[in-house]
């Protein structure tokens, strides 16, 4: 016997915005009556026609049958009261974020709805433990989050709360997995999984932005183009809305008692305070509309490529570095492996990968003046801009030499200011230091995380495998670099992560 809730069980949502809206249509498709209820009035009305929109939409692309769509869109119907819903086999509310306006729907719910009905909160951040604790039977509650927008992300989060009854958990999650979606379990902290694992995906950038690293569209661009990432960080905060994205870090930050790992930008308040949310109100980190202006970031002007450039050994970007010369039959010398680390010498200029230190700090310690780090990219053989810091000691000529070379193997070349650990390398060692924290503090298994940041997300790689194809032991020294170059506590390396390093297991084994 399948535990997924029947599909002749009606399921009542409460709360008809983009995600109720969302949650109801997606039952509906599953085969559920569905009741959908909201405070405003003719607000559950509005979303049940937009929902007729949405299914046209995936009649028009083919994805979904006239037949299919007619019967979904005859299963949903308005709902004006909570004694509507007194017949539902599952309840989801997905209502404003605040716990006081939750807890009220759902101590009146519990005494209108029969014991077997299933009772789930949508909330991204609030304690599924809190929530519950009003209850009569807190054992009934759990967290169903699901991701905007919800008819096409796959991804549900089932959360338990401290007094959740494990048998209602697993009938959450057969019934997501009956709706078409993957669900993961976690229990009640602070973000689930994804809000949690992706706050240094903000924090970071940010941070490289207050810095004076460079602009946001050229660190978008370095995300995008170099990263893999099919967003970069600030145009995501603005399709997000700069006031959500905010009130999600605050929410986690101060649920982990203000720890340093998770604290907000003072960049984003202001902007927030300014009333710049991003698309919505027009202005965010970019313009849109009419005042929108053109998103160009900054380059390197073309360099001359520097003669016979000696191309080391090891590591994936000499080799690309190689690979990408010989096509364009340029010339250069293959050197055997580096003494220290380097990639490549070009005129003066020495290239290497960053450590997490700054270029000027690795230039005095080594005593190499013209030295030149370059970032991390996913796929250097493929990646079309990287992202260099040159040292403060670094001659203008070896600078523009690093640059020649990397133009001439096909990259745009985005320069930095001197930051520790650049953007997609300090990025990506945080997501993955997070997410092997999550795993440590048993939110779930390293499995669960990649496969959560994935689909939720839509990252090109999980934190943990993409750590493990940089290799752990550079994530460990990247993060105990920058550690020691801000002197805070928000880069210490993750036990799990450093046990890793030690036993020279992957996470997945
Ligand atoms: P929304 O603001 O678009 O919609 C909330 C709806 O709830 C409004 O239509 C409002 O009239 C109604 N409402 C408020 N109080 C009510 C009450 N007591 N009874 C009945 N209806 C009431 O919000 P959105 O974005 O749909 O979010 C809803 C919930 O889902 C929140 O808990 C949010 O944190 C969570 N969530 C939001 C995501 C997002 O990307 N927007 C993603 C995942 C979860």
């Amino acid at each position: 016997m399948t535990l997924a809730l029947d599909k002749d069980r009606i399921v009542g949502v409460i709360g008809a915005g983009s995600m109720g809206a969302g949650i109801a249509q997606v039952a509906a498709m599953a085969g559920h009556p569905v009741r959908l209820l909201d405070a405003r009035e003719g607000a559950a009305e509005q979303a049940i026609s937009g929902i007729g929109l949405s299914f046209a939409r995936l009649v028009g692309k083919g994805k979904l049958t006239a037949a299919h769509s007619h019967a979904a869109q005859a299963r949903l119907l308005p709902a004006s009261s909570l004694a509507e819903l007194a017949d539902s086999g599952l309840v989801i509310e997905a209502i404003v974020e605040d716990l006081a306006a939750k807890q009220d729907l759902l101590r009146t719910l519990e005494a209108l709805l029969p014991a077997d009905c299933l009772l789930a909160s949508n909330t991204s951040s609030l304690s599924i433990t809190a929530i519950a604790a009003v209850l009569k039977t807190p054992s009934r509650l759990a967290g169903l989050h699901f991701f905007n927008p919800v008819p096409s992300m796959a991804l549900v989060e089932v959360i338990s709360g401290l007094a959740s009854d494990p048998q209602i958990i697993d009938r959450l999650q057969e019934t997501a997995l009956a709706w078409g979606k993957t669900p993961v379990r976690a229990p009640s902290t602070p973000g689930f999984i994804v809000n949690r694992v992706a706050r240094p995906y903000y924090g970071e950038a940010l941070r490289l932005l207050n810095e004076g690293a460079t602009d946001s569209a050229t660190l978008d661009a370095i995300f995008r183009e170099a990263g893999g990432f099919r967003m970069g960080p600030f145009e995501l905060m603005d399709l997000i809305g700069l006031d959500i994205n905010l009130a999600v870090s605050k929410s986690v930050w101060s649920a982990f008692f203000n720890d340093p790992r998770y604290a907000p930008s003072p960049i984003q308040q202001e902007m927030v305070a300014a009333g710049f949310l991003g698309r919505k109100s027009g202005r965010g980190f970019y313009r849109y509309g009419q005042d929108a202006e053109l998103r160009t970031p900054i380059s390197v002007p073309a360099r001359a490529m520097p003669p016979k450039p000696l191309i080391f050994a090891d590591g994936a970007l000499a080799k690309a570095l190689g690979e990408r010369l010989h096509e364009r039959h340029l010339p250069f010398q293959a050197a055997g492996s580096s003494p220290d680390g380097r990639v490549a010498e070009a005129g003066s200029a020495v290239l290497y990968i960053t450590d997490g230190r700054s270029a000027s700090e690795r230039a005095a310690r080594k005593g190499v003046s013209n030295t030149v780090l370059v970032d991390l990219a996913l796929d250097y053989g493929s990646a079309t801009r990287l992202a260099i810091a040159t040292a403060e000691q670094c001659s203008p000529a070896a600078a523009e030499a690093a640059a020649g070379l990397l133009q001439a193997a096909g990259f745009a070349v985005s320069p930095l200011a001197d930051v520790p650990g650049l953007a997609v390398m300090r990025s990506v060692c945080m997501l993955a230091n997070e997410a092997a924290d999550a795993v440590y503090q048993q939110v779930c298994d390293a499995r669960t995380v990649d496969l959560a940041m994935r689909l939720g997300t839509s990252y090109p790689l999980g934190p943990l495998a993409w750590a493990e194809a940089i290799g752990l032991k550079q994530v460990r020294r990247v993060l105990s670099n920058l550690a020691a170059s801000y002197g805070e506590d928000r880069y210490r390396v993750s036990p799990l992560l450093a046990r890793k390093v030690f036993s020279r297991k992957s996470f997945h084994a």
